[in-house]
């Protein structure tokens, strides 16, 4: 929470599964499109949260097969785990995890909760220290949940048996009041799931909320008989991610226009002396490319060429440093390579400096998903105002290979 000087802009706190990331979409079209939108317009001032019923380990796994962001927070095992940050530097919420254990015995939880034989335990991977699960039918759950601790019932078979103050609201309701005492208080807070587990998180007062269009009916059930008078909550027209895309919409909330949906290949200045932006749309020009999804037309490889200082240089992550022109100039026999592999690139924790009052640092992640293999590069761009028509120029590129995905197959990566 220490990334922002000041008050955010928006919190956004999105389940995972079935909310954000769309089971039945392995290519991640509206992931990647949210994704595009968050570094270009929020990421600077806005906190991104993830409210997950999965422990950490799983949601770090998640993390390896799907392009999701680092995000600022993530909430896990129902809201009985707070961890901040991602990626490299993770850092749990121990002052949350003591006040659960308050109140809670977890002997005491499973021996009484052993006494229901419809109880059928979750395997040993998804219990935790806060939170113990099962699998049970609806009519049964409907039942056991009338004894005293937060009981939650998702999806239809997840049942999971939480101190009071867990969940998902709890967490959340924690992590505000920590904003509030530090007067960083969001201006905005969106709140987007798809079932039982969520239903806590669209009673934070002041926070909108958005059901994704393919939210389980348990979750509509809550709100029909809870919220339906709260024009603050809406059930989505479209899936997942989708659908979160939409709220911001709905609601004003800022920019909903991912540049995945609007990129106009000739020209990436529509939002001037915006560096995040102007990274982003690079890329997706880049992997459009790729793709062969533009034309093999010199006028773009030109174009890209006035976006840079001839004098600028590339540093490849192998080490070799070539002018930024004859990096473009290698592009050429690159189009349409990227065709039949599902290549796709997103970019992930923009961020940008002043360095001087008209150039910029930009620092990101930059992922490169090809044949089902992700190879990712620490990334830097000096980027310089230059001239009368206050245009970005890219002065300076530097990349390092991040982990593991230094590779054989170099000479197809290019910025
Ligand atoms: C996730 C967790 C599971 C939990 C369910 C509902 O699927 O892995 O343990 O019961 O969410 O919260
Ligand atoms: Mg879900």
């Amino acid at each position: 929470m220490d990334r922002l000087d000041g008050p955010p802009r928006l919190i956004l706190v999105t389940d995972l599964d079935c909310t954000l990331v769309d089971h039945d979409d392995p290519e991640n079209t509206h992931l990647l499109r949210f994704n595009a939108l968050w570094e270009a317009h929020y990421r600077h001032d806005s906190l991104l949260v993830y409210s997950t019923g999965r422990s950490l380990r799983s949601y770090l796994s998640l993390r390896k097969k799907r392009p999701l962001l680092t995000p600022d927070i993530a909430i896990t095992s129902v809201g009985s785990e707070i961890v901040y940050g991602g990626g490299e530097s993770m850092v749990s919420d121990d002052v949350w995890e003591a006040r659960l254990g308050e109140m809670w015995n977890r002997d005491i939880v499973v021996e009484e909760t052993s006494k229901f034989p419809q109880l059928e335990p979750q395997p040993e991977k998804s219990q935790e220290q806060h939170k113990v699960s099962f699998f049970v039918g609806r009519e049964q759950a409907l039942e056991i949940m009338k004894v005293d601790v937060k009981l939650v019932y998702s999806n239809d078979y997840a049942f999971d048996v939480l101190p009071r103050g867990a969940g998902k609201g709890g967490a959340l309701t924690y992590l505000l009041e920590k904003l509030e005492i530090e007067g960083k208080q969001p201006s905005n807070i969106l709140v987007c799931g798809d079932s039982g587990n969520d239903a806590e998180l669209f009673n934070i007062p002041q926070a909108y909320g958005v059901m994704v269009s393919n939210s389980h009916k348990e979750l509509l059930q809550w709100h029909e008989e809870n919220a339906k008078d709260n024009p603050n909550i809406f059930l989505a027209s479209e899936r997942c991610a989708a659908g979160i895309i939409e709220a911001i919409q709905r609601f004003n909330l800022g920019s909903s226009a991912s540049p995945r949906d609007f990129l106009d290949t000739e020209n990436f200045h529509v939002e001037n002396l915006n560096p995040a932006h102007e990274v982003v749309q690079f890329y997706l020009f880049y992997e459009r490319w790729r793709c062969g999804e533009v034309e093999k037309s010199d006028k773009y490889l030109q174009n890209i060429k006035s976006l840079s200082s001839p004098l600028g240089i590339f540093v490849h992550p192998s080490g070799v440093e070539k002018p930024i022109h004859e990096w473009i100039d290698e592009m050429e026999k690159l189009h349409g390579d990227g065709k039949e592999k599902q290549f796709r690139i997103w970019l992930d924790a923009v961020s940008s400096s002043h360095v001087t009052s008209d150039s910029w640092l930009a620092k990101f992640d930059k992922h490169e998903l090809s044949e089902g293999k992700v190879r990712s590069c620490s990334t830097r761009v000096l980027l310089s105002c230059q001239g009368e028509k206050k245009k970005l120029t890219w002065m300076h590129i530097h990349q390092s290979w991040l982990d593991d995905s230094c590779s054989d197959d170099q000479e197809k990566w290019i910025f």
